[in-house]
């Protein structure tokens, strides 16, 4: 068995949710306009889901990513009412600090090298995609700190809706759909990946976007919460799919 078989899973959604960036720059075009670097970034977007696709072809031959991809489409990518500019670029930054979050947690989880390294390549771009949304939010008229903080509440909520459970469905699945299994199954993987360092990771991209810098004691209590709800959660997530 291939030492990083326990990932593929994991990396099968997310080869197939990256995949679908394209759709989302078009989204964004209309949101914040026609630009330039909408394009280059959904284009790098794209990239990410080529590598992960190339990488399972080679070492996960059963992923049938087109067979996959096409029912995947059968969710319609963004349901949602286009937000104001600032709101959607500042919802990006919170995409984006996940994004590196997740890929710093899955290169480290990692066993091989090839692996790790198509990892790290993608966090440090996840981390690049970051900063450039954090600069064009800095350039839109000031959103309120009450209203950050609802922008961000918000999309770390929205984690939760069909876009990951379903594509984590299609990932292997061809019979019915069930969102809260298939939530499940996939975010008991995912939990177990974190480790403490990387939500401080994570935390400190969130703290920028928002605009806040806390003391040192309020970090440590907020990311020693965060670890503990991630545990609780993994545990949870695991016993009720029976993983455990
Ligand atoms: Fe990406
Ligand atoms: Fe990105």
């Amino acid at each position: 068995m291939h030492d990083d078989a326990a990932l593929f899973p994991i990396l099968r959604t997310v080869c197939l949710l990256e995949s679908r960036s394209e759709q989302y720059g078009a989204y964004l075009a209309t949101v914040l306009g026609e630009q330039p670097w909408i394009d280059a970034w959904a284009a790098e977007e794209a990239t990410h889901g080529a590598r992960l696709r190339d990488y399972l072809a080679v070492h996960d031959p059963d992923f049938d990513f087109d067979r996959a991809f096409a029912r995947l489409a059968d969710l319609p990518y963004h349901e949602d009412d286009a937000r104001p500019p600032a709101e959607e670029l500042l919802s990006r930054c919170v995409v984006e600090a996940l994004a590196a979050g997740f890929y710093r947690a899955l290169r480290d989880a990692a066993r091989t090298p090839e692996l790790q390294a198509l990892c790290a390549t993608l966090m440090r771009d996840e981390v690049r995609h970051y900063k450039g949304f954090r600069t064009h939010l800095a350039a839109r008229p000031d959103l309120s700190w009450p209203a950050r903080t609802r922008v961000i509440a918000r999309r770390v909520r929205e984690l939760d809706d069909d876009q990951i459970a379903f594509a984590a469905h299609c990932a292997y699945g061809d019979g019915d759909y069930h969102h809260r299994r298939s939530r499940r199954e996939y975010m008991s993987r995912v939990y177990a990946l974190y480790r403490e360092e990387h939500l401080a990771f994570i935390q400190a991209m969130l703290f920028r976007a928002l605009g806040a810098r806390p003391p040192r004691r309020w970090r440590w209590i907020v990311r020693r919460s965060l670890f503990a709800a991630v545990r609780l959660r993994a545990t949870h997530t695991r016993l009720l799919s029976g993983l455990a």
